[in-house]
């Protein structure tokens, strides 16, 4: 095995070859007129998977290549990365168009899906193991893509994303728009939000993907709430309870949130002190994908450590800092004022 290894990446070396991320012009229906990225790794898996890696506004596919080490990660794994690019309404994904919100009927999610389908049958890919990624507007369409075509993806994984249907009735989609509601944390009922999901595809009855949901808790563009609105959701559409925290995982300063007794079906990580910000793990990504072996639940040895980095002893918090919520690992006590509960993810010293 270490001698397979070793004399593949010598050959690479000294032959110069790696694989490119290149663009394909014609890939099916594409009733948007987005564009197509992939990055076949030169040694790629027989029926591989396929990672779609959704990029944020302002970006583009070849950007948010660059924007992760997943490419490293294919290389390595074998896996096939597809990334879909907008030019339309600032590099943003039309997560408020109701064609992309219903199954079938076409938006930037019909293009995407027209994406899966060429590269699962150029390549004999792997249509049980077909994951969708992305952050902020690539995030909003993770969940997108994860509602309207349940049929198509395994799992999710959404970073500094919002709910599907999050932003259904606005104008556009942007965060940046003249509407802010779904960015400012709109709240629904997990019945409400998991009804827009079930009439995205109605009739259906099949799997659904596992998802996965990260959020800063410092997000100021796309709050913190939207995180926790789509983990509402997603636990209502799969059916599984909040169960408990796991602080310290993946690293120092996140906390994982845990559905459905240990997360199997639907988990988020949420970042203490973590701004709009891409906030990708690859290792615990491609866990949750199942491209790499371990455990993708806290159930392991990261939880004997209690609190971590800053420390729940001691320390004092000023007027109008955090001091408790759901993911909230610091200090909790006020030097001035009281700490009053805003809601069950931000209670905040308050005179
Ligand atoms: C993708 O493939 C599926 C299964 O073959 C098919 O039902 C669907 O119409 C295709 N969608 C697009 C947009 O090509
Ligand atoms: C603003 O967007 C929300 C969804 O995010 C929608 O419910 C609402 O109707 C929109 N308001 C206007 C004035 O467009």
């Amino acid at each position: 095995m270490f001698l397979r290894t070793f004399l593949g990446l010598a050959a690479t070396a000294a032959t110069g070859l790696a694989a490119s991320l290149q663009q394909v012009n014609s890939f099916g229906a594409n009733p948007t007129n987005i564009q197509m990225y992939i990055y076949v790794p030169d040694k790629v898996a027989a029926n591989p998977a396929i990672i779609v890696a959704l990029h944020p506004c302002g970006g583009s596919g070849q950007q948010w290549f660059s924007g992760t080490r997943l490419p490293s990660y294919a290389d390595s794994n074998g896996f096939i990365l597809v990334y879909p690019s907008t030019p339309h309404m600032s590099n943003c994904w039309d997560v408020q168009n109701p064609d992309s919100l219903t199954h079938g009927k076409g938006g930037d999610a019909g293009g995407i899906i027209s994406m899966v389908n060429y590269t699962l049958e150029k390549y004999s890919g792997d249509r049980d193991r077909v994951y969708v990624m992305g952050f902020s507007s690539g995030g909003m369409m993770t969940n997108v893509m994860a509602g309207s075509y349940p049929d198509v993806f395994e799992a999710g994984a959404a970073y500094s994303g919002v709910a599907f249907g999050c932003f259904q009735g606005a104008p556009s989609a942007t965060p940046m728009s003249p509407n802010q509601t779904c960015a400012q944390g709109m709240q629904k009922t997990p019945q409400e939000w998991g009804n827009l999901v079930r009439n995205a595809y109605p009739g259906y009855t099949g799997r659904r993907p596992r998802m996965q949901i990260t959020h800063g808790l410092a997000d100021n563009l796309v709050l913190p709430r939207c995180g926790e609105e789509a983990l509402k959701q997603w636990s209502n559409v799969l059916g599984v309870e909040y169960t408990r925290d796991v602080a310290g995982v993946p690293s120092s300063g996140w906390t994982q949130k845990l559905y459905g007794g240990d997360g199997v079906k639907v988990q988020g990580f949420v970042g203490q002190g973590v701004g709009h910000a891409p906030s990708v793990n690859e290792e615990q990504l491609l866990k949750w994908f199942g491209i790499l072996g371990g455990s993708n639940n806290g159930g392991g040895g990261n939880n004997g450590g209690g609190n971590n980095g800053g420390g729940t002893g001691g320390g004092t918090v000023a007027l109008w800092g955090q001091c408790g919520g759901n993911g909230y690992n610091g200090p909790t006590g006020c030097a001035q004022g009281t700490c009053k509960v805003l809601n069950e993810w931000y209670s905040q010293c308050t005179p």
